[in-house]
């Protein structure tokens, strides 16, 4: 239940936020006192750039599919994860393990991390690190271990979090991508054919 102190502490809390937000919009000299939106938008920038500089992640450049498949892949994440969750409450190892089968290792897993990560030192390392970790949910639930499973989902979703906390996403064109990678996109990488 809330209490009214809550309450006001969350109202005064989104309303220094606001101000903060406002004061920095306005910060630019430029753009003050001169009612031209145009020269006001250009020094704020697009939003965009603006969400780029507030995020200090190492950025991932991708182009806005290989985006929206990394997009896809980490939303199938979380549904193996919630999966694992339920299955081991009602102690079903057969769920257990094929929801560990989304994100364990596999050759194919390994190509689309290395095509990920291509353009960010340490993060195909970190992808792998990951998958190699989720392994551990199916031996453990193929074992009948619930403990097991739930020291090897807890130790997976480090691997979650310590990559989120390090990494962002940055849509990028095609050109752009060749030039950070050296590398040319072949889609069909992507899904596991080659
Ligand atoms: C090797 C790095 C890495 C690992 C490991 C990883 N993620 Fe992510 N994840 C990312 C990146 C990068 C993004 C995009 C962040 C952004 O929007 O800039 C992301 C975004 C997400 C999102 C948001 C998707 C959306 O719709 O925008 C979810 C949910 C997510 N990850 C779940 C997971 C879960 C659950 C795991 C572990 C089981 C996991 N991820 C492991 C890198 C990783």
């Amino acid at each position: 239940m809330m209490t009214n102190r809550k309450l006001l502490g969350a109202a005064v809390v989104h309303a220094l936020l606001v101000v903060g937000c406002r004061s920095r919009a306005a910060a630019p000299p430029a753009a003050e006192g001169r009612g031209e939106p145009v020269a006001a938008a250009a020094a704020a920038g697009h939003p965009a750039d603006e969400l780029a500089r507030l995020d200090p992640r190492t950025p991932v450049p991708l182009q806005p599919m290989m985006a929206w498949h990394q997009k896809q892949n980490m939303m199938e994440h979380l549904v193996a994860i919630q999966r694992i969750t339920d299955g081991l409450a009602r102690e079903d190892w057969e769920e257990i393990a094929s929801a560990a089968a989304l994100i364990e290792s596999s050759p194919q897993m390994q190509q689309m991390c290395q095509h990920m990560g291509a353009g960010a030192d340490g993060f195909t390392e970190l992808a792998l690190d990951f998958h190699r970790r989720a392994d551990g949910i199916g031996e453990a639930a193929r074992a009948r271990d619930g403990a097991g499973v739930l020291r090897a989902t807890a130790t997976t979703l480090q691997a979650c979090t310590g990559c989120h906390a390090a990494y962002r996403q940055e849509g990028v064109d095609a050109a752009t991508w060749q030039a950070r990678t050296g590398a040319t996109h072949d889609p069909a990488a992507m899904h596991g054919g080659h």
